[in-house]
């Protein structure tokens, strides 16, 4: 039996502990917004979180991941404080990123991880971040501009007016 803690919630799984996260996370737990695109991490589109940490599901075998907390597409909003979406996906809708969506929820997940870490990241830093994440729409310039508009958001949402300065939050 594996024990895992899933978008918050306690599960157990009665699957051989070889079976890549991914599938447990789409067949055993019934969550599809986790896409299998390569199968050998190479495309991204299986990206979710283990501990905070963007990892490629479909190569990590789901034992690596007992006792560990999954965050998937369909948890990512409860990374933040109170109602809604996450200011990334609020940024994605609002860049209009998504054109056939197939590489998005691993795209939103490592940036998520990325803004968890580094609130406010340059060019350069979104790029590496995302370099493991392919969109075969190309869609990478407005990946990188709703990431920014999801930084500047959560800044403001973080802005303490306590102190009137916004803090070096995360957004966990
Ligand atoms: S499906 Fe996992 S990296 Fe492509
Ligand atoms: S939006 Fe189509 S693959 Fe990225």
């Amino acid at each position: 039996m594996i024990r895992l803690r899933v978008n918050g919630r306690d599960r157990e799984l009665d699957v051989d502990p070889a079976m890549p996260l991914l599938w447990a996370i789409r067949e055993q737990l019934a969550m599809p917004g986790t896409k299998f695109g390569c199968g050998i991490a190479q495309c991204g589109a299986c990206t979710v979180h283990l501990n905070g940490n963007a990892i490629r599901s479909c190569v990590t075998p789901v034992a690596a991941a007992e006792g560990g907390e999954v965050t998937t597409i369909e948890g990512l909003a409860d990374l933040v404080e109170g109602e809604g979406l996450h200011p990334l996906q609020q940024a994605w809708i609002d860049e209009q990123v998504p054109q056939c969506g197939y590489c998005q929820s691993g795209q939103l997940m490592s940036a998520a991880a990325l803004l968890a870490t580094n609130p406010d990241p340059d060019d350069a830093a979104i790029d590496a971040a995302m370099a493991g994440n392919v969109c075969r729409c190309g869609m990478y310039s407005r990946i990188r501009s709703a990431i920014k508009v999801a930084a500047r958001a959560s800044a403001v949402q973080f802005f303490d007016p306590a102190t009137s300065e916004v803090e070096e939050a995360s957004h966990g």
